[in-house]
């Protein structure tokens, strides 16, 4: 696949100071005993005075380019006083939708008991989901495809609770139409959620697991900082 430095149509923020992500994780000083009762793979990052904001970072690698490009703009939404809840996703076994159809005959959410059980009550209480992927195939991970499935369970006559929508990606290639697919569907899954999107960002040109060491050009993790500062 071609490995070019950035995808500039999908950009949604500008220069400025790079501020490394896992910095984050050190902002509130409660953390130990929030997260006490939390599983691993869910961290509550911070309380904040604004939006209630979900994270559903669905790469499997915790500190690749996905992660590190997550948590660079969980740092913007932080300092934007924020209250952020991180899931990592691609670490937690969430099956796709079953189809079985019990959550809309008995009315008692999903029957399936996997990660998606800790997961629908952060995603009631959010103002704002954020969904971070790696291109896989030219769309989203199956993980976050089966999350999105799994809300089937609890919509009502067809109707999706309304949530802000974010979505952050990163791929090997750089092309203008390299996130053409995942950026349809993210505006169909917004439609869903009754809100247009609130932005998305697309690091293009990363490189992957099949190198020796994954690579984000540092200029992805500063604008999506920057995207961060900006969620309103
Ligand atoms: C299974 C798989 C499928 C991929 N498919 C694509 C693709 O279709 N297009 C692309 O540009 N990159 C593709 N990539 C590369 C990743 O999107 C890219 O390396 C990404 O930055 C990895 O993110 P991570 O470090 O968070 O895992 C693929 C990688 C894997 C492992």
């Amino acid at each position: 696949m071609e490995r070019r430095n950035f995808i500039k149509g999908a950009l949604m923020a500008t220069g400025g100071l790079f501020l490394g992500g896992s910095a984050i994780h050190r902002l509130m000083d409660d953390k130990e005993d929030v997260n006490s009762s939390l599983p691993s793979t869910i961290e509550k990052i911070h309380q904040g005075a604004g939006k209630n904001v979900l994270i559903l970072m669905s790469a499997g690698t915790r500190k690749g380019n996905t992660d590190r490009l997550t948590d660079a703009y969980i740092k913007g939404v932080v300092e934007r006083g924020h209250t952020v809840t991180k899931v990592y996703l691609g670490s937690m076994r969430v099956e796709g939708c079953r189809g079985c159809g019990a959550c809309q005959r008995q009315g008692h959410g999903c029957v399936v008991q996997d990660g998606m059980q800790d997961i629908y009550p952060l995603f009631e209480k959010c103002d704002v989901v954020v969904m971070a992927s790696p291109l896989y195939f030219w769309t989203i991970t199956a993980r976050l495809k089966a999350f999105i499935e799994r809300l089937y369970a609890i919509s009502v006559e067809d109707k999706y609770p309304v949530k802000g929508t974010v979505l952050l990606m990163t791929s090997g290639d750089d092309r203008a139409d390299t996130f053409k697919q995942p950026l349809q569907y993210f505006q169909v899954i917004s439609d869903v959620l009754g809100k247009q999107p609130l932005g998305y960002y697309c690091a293009g040109g990363c490189t992957g697991c099949e190198d020796i060491g994954r690579y984000i050009d540092e200029r992805h993790l500063d604008r999506v900082y920057k995207m961060g500062l900006e969620l309103l």
